[in-house]
């Protein structure tokens, strides 16, 4: 388990990344914060388009620069929203690939916390890496 002070650390971040959130189609603004093993924290938004299928959410935002920055292995993601949501499928394939037992903390937009889960919860017996002999 992620400390107290660490969620700390991540859940400005995420409320931060969510304001900077490109939403005009939903107005549902979403941000994500990633902690890297190497203790760094890495932030994210939903970012939509006109073309409705591209639109990136904030947990992928935010995992891709993690990852960009260098970054090998994901510990935890903290995510800002609003009823309470968790996320998508698509998202949850993504952790999947940069680790299965992935922290996830979901908290409301004024950064309190609704839920710890882990992603083995979210996405049991997944497809991964080792199934390509990775
Ligand atoms: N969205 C996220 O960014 N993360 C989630 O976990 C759920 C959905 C975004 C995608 C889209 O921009 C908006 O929320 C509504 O689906």
């Amino acid at each position: 388990m992620i400390s107290e002070d660490t969620i700390g650390r991540m859940v400005p971040a995420a409320q931060a990344a969510r304001a900077n959130a490109y939403a005009p189609y939903s107005n549902y603004k979403v941000g994500a914060a990633v902690l890297g093993a190497s203790g760094k924290v890495y932030a994210g938004a939903n970012v939509e388009n006109a073309s409705f299928g591209l639109t990136n959410c904030a947990e992928r935002s935010a995992i891709f620069n993690a990852i960009s920055e260098g970054e090998e292995k994901i510990i935890a993601l903290v995510l800002v929203l609003e009823n309470g949501g968790v996320p998508c499928g698509a998202c949850r394939q993504v952790m999947n690939e940069f680790n299965p037992d992935l922290e996830i903390i979901v908290a409301d937009p004024d950064g309190k916390v609704a839920q710890q889960l882990t992603l083995v919860d979210l996405l049991p017996n997944a497809f991964g890496p080792k199934n390509l002999g990775k």
